[in-house]
């Protein structure tokens, strides 16, 4: 029997499995078989890296705040088993064909660099298809529309609000990507009705997976890429993202 179908993007590349947000986290998801991946931004020192909280804390063995420090001292850290903290630039790099990729601009003053790196991967043969750049700061989002108009955009929310999917259409969003905690079955049927796919994040549980597809949503975020791929067929995203 035909699997149902649910979009797999692994969330901070496998962080089920690794480091998130490391070079490791995207080697394992690439070769779990994830057809997409999620990563998080900042610009830091003048430089694109890939990290999720504006502390080191949590992850790293430093401390302090991300946009606070310099350059050398990040890429001095470990960010687990040994990891650095990635450049935007060497995440791409592993990636290569790979998989889709979804850049989620978590710092500010990320949309400027952002585009223009993608715009030089383009320059050099990459698919501009296979980027998807997300943020929850929805103005970084209109700055990268001005930038480049074909780039695909993700807008990312955490509650719902009064008139459902609306503001991601207002972004001229490819793709709204609301929280496991909020969507719903009416949010879900008023994005696709606006045009747009609707990914979920963190989706981890296999009762969400279900539950999520039963719903329509076309994709979810998770740390484990294998409990989505065991159950789910994929779509074909040697185009792009679909
Ligand atoms: O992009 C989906 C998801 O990553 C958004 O939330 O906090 O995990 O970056 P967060
Ligand atoms: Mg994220």
């Amino acid at each position: 029997m035909q699997k149902p179908y649910l979009l797999c993007i692994g969330h901070r590349g496998a962080m089920g499995h690794a480091p998130e947000n490391t070079l490791l986290s995207i080697r394992k998801a690439i070769a779990m078989g994830a057809p997409c991946m999620e990563i998080d931004v900042y610009f830091v020192d003048g430089h694109l890296l890939v990290f999720h909280d504006d502390r080191l804390d949590r992850t790293t063995d430093g401390s302090g705040y991300l946009c606070e420090s310099t350059f050398d001292y990040l890429r001095s850290l470990d960010a687990g088993k040994g990891q650095k903290i990635p450049t935007l630039e060497e995440v791409c790099t592993e990636i290569g064909s790979s998989a889709c990729l979804n850049i989620e601009l978590k710092g500010p003053e990320t949309a400027v660099p952002v585009a223009s790196l993608i715009t030089q991967l383009v320059d050099k043969g990459w698919d501009i298809n296979r980027f998807l750049v997300s943020s929850f700061h929805h103005r970084e989002l209109l700055a990268l529309r001005g930038l480049n108009r074909n780039i695909k955009l993700g807008a990312l929310i955490k509650g719902i609000p009064v008139d459902d999917a609306k503001f991601a259409e207002d972004l001229d969003a490819f793709s709204v990507h609301p929280s496991l905690e909020f969507v719903d079955q009416r949010f879900v049927d008023d994005a696709h009705a606006r045009g747009m796919k609707v990914y979920v994040y963190p989706v981890d549980h296999p009762e969400d997976m279900l539950r999520m597809q039963k719903i329509g949503v076309d994709g979810v975020f998770t740390g484990f890429p294998e409990r989505v791929l065991e159950r789910y067929s994929q779509c074909d995203t040697s185009m792009g993202w679909c």
